[in-house]
C-alpha cells in the first residue's frame, strides 16, 4: 500500500513526471554502530557564554580584581580599595566608611553584565565576605534597584545584613524582587553611616540555578543544552586554550578549588573582528573545569577538555614564535594532573580535591584533547611528547589531536599525516564554511581511510557569505552535512557546532547556536537541527541509496541529502532527509527487508518559507520543528519535501 503525504508551507501533489527520488533502506543489515558521543557540545568563553551567560553569577567583577578594580561598580560616598584581602590569588577588597557628612551616604552598586535580570517572585542569593572594622557588629543594606526611567520607587527588593565581629565571614540574605527587570541594579549601603565594614567577593545568583548547584548555572541555558542529549561536551574552548599570549592561556588548576580563590584571567574575545572592544571581559573561572565536568555528567555527556599543547595561539602571534621544546613539560604535567583530578581515586592529590570539591567518585573521563587550532611542526613534536607520557600512565585515555584551523588545504594536508604517524585516536576537524562548501561535502568522509584515527568535527557551522547570521537557511545546510557524518559513523565519532551560545549584548561571534538576554534565551533554527540528530542518533547506520546510488547530493540528486539509521532499543528505523534545493522534492522512502514490518511514520519538519527567517526572543518559535503522525502499511512511504527544508522519518512498529 502506498502512502502520501505532503509536508511544510507547501501543498504539492506528487505530478505526473516529476523527478522521484526513491532513498532505499536495507532494514535488516545493520551497518557502522553509532558513538553515543556522535552529536555533542562545544563550549566556549565567548560571545559572554560564561561570565554573563550559562554561569549564574550576576556580579561583573565581584572580586574587585579587574585591572581597572572598580570596573562595573559606581561608588558613592566614601569607599577605598585594599589588596590584603582573605585570598590570596584574588587580594582585593573594599573598605566602606563614613562618608563625610550625616546626609550622605556610603556604598556600592554593580551593574552586572548588561544589567542585571531578575523575574517577580523569584528568590536571589546574595553572598558577601565582611568584617567590621571599629565596632563588634555594623549592617549593610543590600538592594536590587530599577535605574532605568524616574519612578517613585525603584526598590525592587531590600535586606539587612548584620554583619559581626573582625574576623571574615560569609553572609547570605536571599532577596525577592516584586517586579521582573531585565537591567536592574544591585546596590549595598552602610545602613549607619557611622559604620565602617570590609567587603569581598560580593555575588548574587539566583536560587533557582540548573539542579540546584550554589556556584550554579543559569537554569534555562543548561535546560537547552540538555535538551540536546549531547554525547559529548568539549570545553573550554576554542582559542581561550592558548589565550592572546601565554600568560593568558586557560590553565585548568586555576579554575578549581573555592570560587573565591580562583585567579581572574583575561578574556580572549575581550576584542575582536567586528571592531568591538569589549575591555570588561574577563574570566571569572567560577564556571571552571569541576564545573564542567559536573555539567557533563548531569546532561549524560562525555567530558571533553580540550588543554593547550605548550604552545602561544599562532593566529597573535608569529607562528613560529614558541616555547623550546624542553619548557614544556609542566604543560604536559597539567594533563596528567587533569586526568587525576578527573578520574583519581580520593587519596590522590588531585581527586582528593575533587572530593573536597563534592564529587568524590570519579568522573569517568575518557577523551582528552591536546591543542586547538595549531599549525607548523611544532605543534606534532609537543603532541608527541604529550602522546607518549599521557599512555604511559594512562594507556585508556583517549588523544585527540587537531588538524589546525582549516577545513582543507596545506596545513590540513600536513597536520592529517601526521596525527596519523603519532597515532591520536581522533582528529578535530574545524569547518566555518560557506554554503557552496557545505553542499560539496556529501561524499567528504566516503574516502576517509577506515584504519586511522577517527574524525572529530569539533567547530562548524554554515557561514553565509556577507550574512553571517542565525536564519533558517545555513541550517539546512548544516543538516544536509550532518547526514554525511551519519553514513560515516565508522569514521565520524563525535561532532559539535560551534560557537554554543551569545548574548545579544555582548557578542563577538555569530551565527551561534542559543541566544539570549538577561532573562529570555531561544533556539536559533540551527539549534533545531542539533536536537534532531541529538533526540534521533540511533545506533546504527543502515544503507541507504537513492535511485541506487550512493547518497552524495551530487548532481542528478536534486539537492537531496539523507542518511538512515536503526534504533534496536526501539525498534525504528529513522531516515534524515534535508531538501537543499529551492523545489520542491517528492520522495519515496523504500524499506527493504524482513525483519520489521512498521506501521506507523512520525515526521518531524523544520521549514521555512523564507530562507532568511530567523528566531528573535521576542519571536523564538517563528521557526520550530512540526510533527505528525502517519499510518503506514507497507514498504513504500511517498513525501513531498518543501524546498530548504529539513526531515526526521521515524517509522515504528
Ligand atoms: O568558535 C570560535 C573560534 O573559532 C574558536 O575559538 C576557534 O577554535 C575557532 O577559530
Amino acid at each position: 500500500m502506498k502512502n502520501s503525504v505532503t509536508i511544510g508551507l507547501l501543498s504539492l501533489a506528487m505530478s505526473a513526471g516529476a523527478a522521484v527520488n526513491t532513498l532505499s533502506v536495507d532494514i535488516d543489515k545493520p551497518g557502522a554502530e553509532i558513538s553515543p558521543t556522535m552529536y555533542g557540545l562545544f563550549f566556549e568563553d565567548i560571545n559572554f557564554a560564561a561570565d554573563g551567560g550559562l554561569y549564574g553569577e550576576l556580579v561583573k567583577n565581584r572580586s574587585f580584581e579587574f585591572p581597572q578594580n572598580f570596573m562595573g561598580w559606581k561608588i558613592l560616598g566614601n569607599v577605598e580599595l585594599k589588596d590584603d584581602g582573605p585570598f590570596e590569588r584574588n587580594p582585593h577588597y573594599v573598605h566602606l566608611s563614613y562618608p563625610g557628612h550625616a546626609g550622605r551616604l556610603t556604598g556600592l552598586e554593580n551593574e552586572g553584565f548588561f544589567g542585571i535580570g531578575v523575574r517577580a517572585g523569584e528568590e536571589y542569593r546574595f553572598s558577601v565576605w565582611a568584617r567590621t572594622t571599629d565596632s563588634d557588629s555594623a549592617k549593610i543594606t543590600v538592594q536590587l534597584v530599577d535605574k532605568s526611567s524616574p519612578r517613585t520607587n525603584p526598590l525592587l527588593a531590600s535586606s539587612t545584613i548584620t554583619i559581626k565581629g573582625t574576623e571574615w565571614k560569609k553572609y547570605t540574605v536571599k532577596l525577592s524582587p516584586d517586579q521582573t527587570l531585565d537591567k536592574a541594579t544591585l546596590r549595598i549601603l552602610l545602613a549607619k553611616p557611622e559604620n565602617s565594614v570590609d567587603l569581598e567577593h560580593i555575588s548574587l545568583f539566583p536560587v533557582d540555578t540548573w539542579n540546584g548547584h550554589e556556584n550554579g548555572l543559569r537554569r534555562d541555558l543548561a535546560q537547552k543544552l540538555a535538551d540536546i542529549k549531547p554525547g559529548i561536551l568539549r570545553f573550554p574552548g576554542g582559542c581561550i586554550v592558548e589565550g592572546a599570549d601565554l600568560p593568558t592561556r586557560y590553565q585548568w588548576k586555576n579554575t578549581v578549588g573555592e570560587v573565591e580563590n580562583r585567579p581572574l584571567n583575561e578574556n580572549r574575545w575581550n576584542y575582536c573582528h567586528n571592531n568591538r572592544y569589549y575591555p570588561d571581559y574577563f574570566q571569572s573561572y567560577g564556571l571552571g573545569f569541576y564545573e564542567y565536568f559536573l555539567l557533563a555528567e548531569e546532561i549524560g555527556a562525555e567530558a571533553l577538555p580540550i588543554l593547550n599543547a605548550g604552545m602561544v595561539c599562532q593566529y597573535q602571534n608569529r607562528p613560529d614564535d614558541q616555547l623550546p621544546l624542553d619548557s614544556i613539560r609542566p604543560f604536559i604535567q597539567d594533563a596528567l594532573d587533569l586526568i587525576e583530578f578527573a578520574n583519581g581515586d580520593t587519596t590522590t592529590t588531585w581527586g582528593s580535591l575533587r572530593a573536597q570539591m563534592g564529587h568524590p567518585a570519579s568522573f569517568g573521563m575518557k577523551y582528552l584533547g591536546i591543542g586547538n587550532e595549531q599549525w607548523t611542526e611544532i605543534y606534532p613534536r609537543n603532541l608527541e611528547m604529550f602522546i607518549s607520557e599521557i599512555r604511559a600512565k594512562y594507556p585508556d585515555i583517549k588523544i585527540v589531536g587537531s588538524s589546525g584551523p582549516k577545513s582543507e588545504g596545506k596545513e590540513f594536508d600536513y597536520l592529517w599525516p601526521e596525527m596519523t604517524r603519532l597515532g591520536v585516536d581522533l582528529v578535530d576537524e574545524h569547518f566555518y564554511r560557506p554554503e557552496e562548501w557545505f553542499l560539496k561535502q556529501g561524499a567528504r568522509y566516503d574516502s576517509y581511510d577506515r584504519k586511522g584515527p577517527k574524525v572529530f568535527a569539533g567547530e562548524y557551522a554554515c557561514h553565509i557569505k556577507d550574512r553571517k547570521e542565525n536564519h533558517f537557511r545555513p541550517a539546512i545546510l548544516e543538516a544536509a552535512l550532518m547526514t554525511g557524518y551519519e553514513r560515516n559513523a565508522d569514521v565520524v565519532r563525535m561532532t559539535s557546532y560551534a560557537p554554543l551560545f551569545a548574548h545579544v549584548d555582548g557578542w563577538q561571534w555569530r551565527p551561534d547556536l542559543i541566544w539570549y538576554d538577561n532573562l529570555r534565551s531561544m533556539p536559533t533554527s540551527s539549534y533545531h537541527v542539533q536536537k534532531l540528530f541529538g533526540n534521533y542518533r540511533g545506533d546504527n547506520v543502515l544503507s541507504l541509496t537513492m535511485n541506487e546510488k550512493p547518497v552524495t547530493g551530487a548532481d542528478g540528486q536534486n539537492g537531496l541529502f539523507a542518511s538512515a539509521v536503526a534504533d534496536s532499543n526501539s525498534e525504528r528505523v529513522i531516515v534524515k532527509v534535508a531538501n537543499t534545493s529551492y523545489d520542491p522534492q517528492d520522495i519515496t522512502i523504500n524499506l527493504r527487508g524482513e525483519k520489521h514490518k512498521f506501521d506507523s511514520c512520525k515526521i518531524i519538519s523544520l521549514t521555512s518559507g523564507d530562507p532568511l527567517a530567523e528566531n528573535t526572543l521576542d519571536e523564538p518559535d517563528k521557526i520550530a520543528p512540526e510533527s505528525s503522525l502517519h499510518q503506514f502499511n507497507g514498504d513504500n512511504f511517498d513525501a513531498t519535501l518543501p524546498g530548504n527544508s529539513f526531515h526526521v522519518f521515524i517509522f515504528s512498529r
